[in-house]
């Protein structure tokens, strides 16, 4: 397959908390990303920044990092065909008022910090995020 790619998601606080992991799976998996691998962990505020420091200068990187860190997560690695943009195709728009319907955030997400998932967002991001949650 050409163009076969590794992403990683991850289903925000909000979302394991009203048990929509399954439901944003069987999204994935409809549209051909297959999930290798994933776990369900709960990360300190520190682990949070750490993964978020792409985003340190910005001026609600304090309130992400407690966000992520605020309860548990779901982090997976999505496999398929283009799979870094598919996966932001799926999620739609950063804030969910800006999402299209059909989207994972126009269905599940509730404000930008509460928007449900996160996606990787170029190649070289994709391997430093599967690296940080799965050494692989
Ligand atoms: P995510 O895709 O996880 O990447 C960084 C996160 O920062 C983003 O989703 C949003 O949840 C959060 N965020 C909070 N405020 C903003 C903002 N003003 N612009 C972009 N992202 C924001």
């Amino acid at each position: 397959m050409s163009n076969l790619e590794r992403t990683l998601s991850i289903i925000k606080p909000d979302a394991v908390e009203r048990n929509l992991s399954e439901n944003i799976k069987s999204i994935f998996s409809k549209n051909n990303l297959s999930v290798l691998d994933s776990k369900k962990l709960h990360i300190s505020k520190d682990e949070a920044a750490e993964f978020y420091k792409v985003h340190q200068s910005k001026p609600f990187y304090d309130q992400l990092c407690s966000y992520l860190s605020s309860g548990p997560i779901e982090v997976m690695i999505l496999e398929g065909k283009n799979a870094i943009t598919k996966n932001r195709e799926l999620m739609g728009a950063t804030d969910p008022k800006n999402a299209k319907e059909g989207t994972i955030r126009k269905l599940y997400g509730i404000s930008i910090d509460k928007n449900s998932v996160h996606g990787s967002d170029s190649p070289d991001n994709a391997k430093a995020e599967i690296n940080f949650f799965f050494r692989k």
